[in-house]
């Protein structure tokens, strides 16, 4: 990509490339597709940051599947404080189906933990969940994610839908955010 954002100054490191990321979505897509091959599936894209992950993924599936959006948070800056808030649409009932949350990453386990539970508590059949990245060093509660598209160490990532207070969230690779980004605007 051209310099056209100054990547030098925010981005320390790529870490996982587009054509990657590619590569990857594609793969975890028709994994998906064939364990849910003649059932029902019902994706719960997880906003905001899983908004470009799941777009991507969902034009490689090869069986049809629903897509549904909920809000969760869990962050402010670059820590998770421990609180979740989750907004589900009032009209999306659970009971029955067969749920894949598509999240941008997990990191802590809370915030999926918390939208788990809640979907689980109101009836759903099954619930698993496809992260686009893994944090498993900093898990503080138990979750094992069925679909993974890459593990990274622990180190603040943006770009591919996540984001920094907002930002950066339209790189299309992961990179690494420089230190003094967040130490500057703390
Ligand atoms: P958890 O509840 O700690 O697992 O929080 C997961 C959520 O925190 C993700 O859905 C992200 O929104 C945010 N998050 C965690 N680590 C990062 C990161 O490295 N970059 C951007 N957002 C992150
Ligand atoms: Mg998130």
């Amino acid at each position: 990509m051209e310099n056209k954002f100054e990547l030098n100054d925010v981005i320390e490191e790529v870490i996982i490339s587009e054509e990657e990321i590619k590569k990857r979505v594609k793969e975890l897509a028709k994994k998906i597709s064939e364990d849910y091959k003649g059932r029902d599936l019902c994706f719960l894209s997880v906003l905001s940051g899983s908004w470009i992950f799941a777009a991507d993924l969902v034009r490689e599936m090869e069986i049809p599947v629903q897509i549904r959006f909920i809000f969760a948070a869990s962050y402010e800056g670059t820590e998770s404080t421990g609180k979740v808030d989750v907004i589900t649409g009032k009209e999306f009932d659970p009971e029955g189906r067969n749920i894949v949350i598509i999240e941008d990453i997990v990191d802590t386990g809370r915030t999926l933990t918390a939208v788990k539970e809640l979907l689980l508590d109101a009836g759903a059949k099954s619930v698993e969940i496809c992260t686009f990245l893994d944090k498993p060093e900093r898990r503080v509660v138990e979750l094992v994610p069925k679909y993974i598209g890459f593990k990274i160490p622990n180190k603040f990532a943006v770009g591919y839908g996540l984001d920094y207070n907002f930002e950066y969230r339209q790189f299309p690779f992961v990179g690494v955010l420089k230190k003094e980004i967040y130490e500057e605007k703390a």
